[in-house]
């Protein structure tokens, strides 16, 4: 009864912050979010037998919008006993952490320059990550290289998105080496993030035309578009392998 207590009292606040930042998305004042989503869901950390998603973003976070919005609009916690626990950010002035916010999503900011060495910032991040205890990290436009003890610890639970079809083009300026290559098709990967940087195994890949005139920015849009129909589903496709394992906890 008094657990039940503490839930409906998670619940009433959780609402009343989601409230809150609806109306402040109404003022003038606030930088406007790209996506208004109220999240009524009960706060993950008092769920017990979730399947807690953390996902890593460093920008705009659009992918993370993408997946938190499936997340909902599908029911993943009822029908995948699964649910995005926190949005972790390494720069504290990433578009995506209002955003997520405004969804009634948790956030944290673990600042990269705060840190001395790659590994200490890892170890910060790794840390953040596991009071998660999930199942799944999901790096979407997360752009930090990772030591290989961060991958190694999250082996077969850590996923990305990168926008070329892999393995051509890794790394960066993707769009830009598409075209000046004349292929004519490009896409979007999702892959297991292993120490090498976008090598690990291929999840899922989507494919895009490259167009007479493309530039970097107009075919980027075309990827990006898909990448948000292609995470989700991805995601997706593996927690519905995860539910048909035991439970954690
Ligand atoms: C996406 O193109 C993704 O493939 C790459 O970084 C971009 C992130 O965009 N890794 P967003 O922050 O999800 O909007």
């Amino acid at each position: 009864m008094r657990l039940l207590m503490m839930l409906q009292m998670k619940l009433q606040i959780h609402m009343f912050v989601a409230r809150m930042c609806f109306l402040a998305c109404q003022s003038r004042d606030f930088p406007v979010p790209r996506l208004v989503i109220i999240c009524v869901d009960m706060p993950v950390a008092t769920r017990p037998h979730t399947r807690n998603i953390v996902v890593l973003i460093s920008g705009a976070g659009s992918n993370m919008l993408a997946l938190a919005h499936a997340a909902q609009v599908e029911q993943w916690q009822r029908t995948l006993g699964a649910c995005v626990a926190c949005v972790i950010s390494n720069r504290p002035d990433a578009a995506g952490l209002q955003d997520a916010a405004v969804m009634g999503l948790a956030t944290r900011v673990v600042d990269h320059k705060q840190f001395s060495s790659r590994d200490a910032f890892d170890e910060a991040l790794q840390a953040a990550i596991d009071a998660y205890q999930p199942a799944l990290v999901v790096l979407a436009g997360f752009m930090r290289i990772l030591t290989p003890a961060f991958t190694a610890h999250y082996r077969g639970r850590l996923l990305n998105i990168h926008p070329s079809l892999l393995p051509s083009f890794t790394g960066l300026h993707t769009h830009q080496r598409a075209i000046d290559a004349g292929c004519k098709v490009s896409g979007a990967t999702v892959h297991w993030v292993t120490a090498e940087l976008d090598h690990g195994d291929i999840v899922a890949q989507a494919v895009v035309p490259v167009l007479p005139g493309d530039t970097a920015a107009a075919l980027g849009a075309r990827v990006l578009g898909q990448e948000h129909l292609l995470y989700p589903k991805a995601v997706r496709s593996l927690l519905q392998k995860l539910t048909t394992e035991p439970t954690p906890h």
